[in-house]
């Protein structure tokens, strides 16, 4: 952890109802005082009013954005709903759309210029899948995944919001990367968005998503690198996920 505030989302994946949300968020009050980190909720799309009653926009994110503006897209959802519904962030390029729904790093790119032009902040992952680490090759995959964000939204767009590691061998597998490992790749993304933009490059909050849980938090954020985690799994447990906020601050 370093001098930026650390970052902690919440990625309920496809999970949740009315009434499991709203006993989440009064678990999530009760238990939250004196969370220093910024904390953001990522639902479906159907559950972000219903975050919108109970948390700023500031700490509502949903999952994803289409890359179009309007029109004969059917089952999309744009930036400019997501922000008219008092949406204030987005994941943007998570593994599971990447693989499932065969998004590209160019269409990744395109999603996060549109949550910016709507004013919503990006929260952008990249990760290498298992056969690619094997492969000795996880710094230059993640390499060209950051470099067509940074082509397209700058490192001033990227800082808006916030870039995630996610190696895909990490994610809800219970296999999490190492401190070491996950802290050299935050540093490598990190140098990278550097040489073109040294100060955006100080600021840029680097978060680490697969398997994070209470127990292997405090390791993982205490790398100087590390400045919070994007949870899957362990966030649909309140307590689990207020006490992986609190591990930021330890
Ligand atoms: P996990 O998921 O914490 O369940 O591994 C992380 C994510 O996919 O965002």
């Amino acid at each position: 952890m370093s001098e930026r505030r650390a970052l902690v989302a919440a990625n309920w994946k496809m999970n949740g109802s009315r009434a499991a949300n709203d006993a989440w968020l009064t678990e999530f009050a009760a238990g939250s005082d004196g969370i220093t980190c910024e904390v953001v909720v990522c639902s479906p799309y159907v559950y972000v009013p219903q975050l919108r009653d109970r948390l700023a926009a500031d700490h509502v994110g949903a999952q994803d954005v289409s890359a179009n503006l309007a029109g004969a897209f059917t089952g999309d959802v744009s930036a400019e709903m997501l922000r008219d519904v008092g949406c204030g962030w987005v994941i943007v390029g998570h593994s599971e759309r990447r693989q499932w729904h065969h998004e590209t790093d160019e269409m990744v790119a395109l999603k996060t210029e549109r949550a910016l032009q709507a004013g919503l902040r990006p929260l952008v992952c990249v990760g290498e899948t298992l056969q690619q680490r094997e492969a000795g090759q996880p710094l230059a995959v993640l390499s060209s995944q950051l470099a067509a964000i940074l082509q397209r939204v700058g490192a001033d767009g990227l800082l808006r919001g916030g870039l995630a590691y996610e190696p895909v061998w990490a994610i809800g597998t219970g296999r999490t990367a190492t401190p070491q490992q996950t802290q050299e790749v935050h540093a490598a993304l990190r140098a990278q968005v550097h040489q073109g933009a040294p100060g955006p490059a100080n600021a840029l909050r680097i978060v680490y998503g697969g398997s994070v849980k209470p127990g292997n938090a405090p390791e993982l954020f205490a790398q100087p690198d590390i400045d919070g985690g994007l949870i899957g799994g362990a966030s649909l447990v309140a307590a689990d996920f207020v006490a992986i906020c609190r591990a930021t601050t330890v």
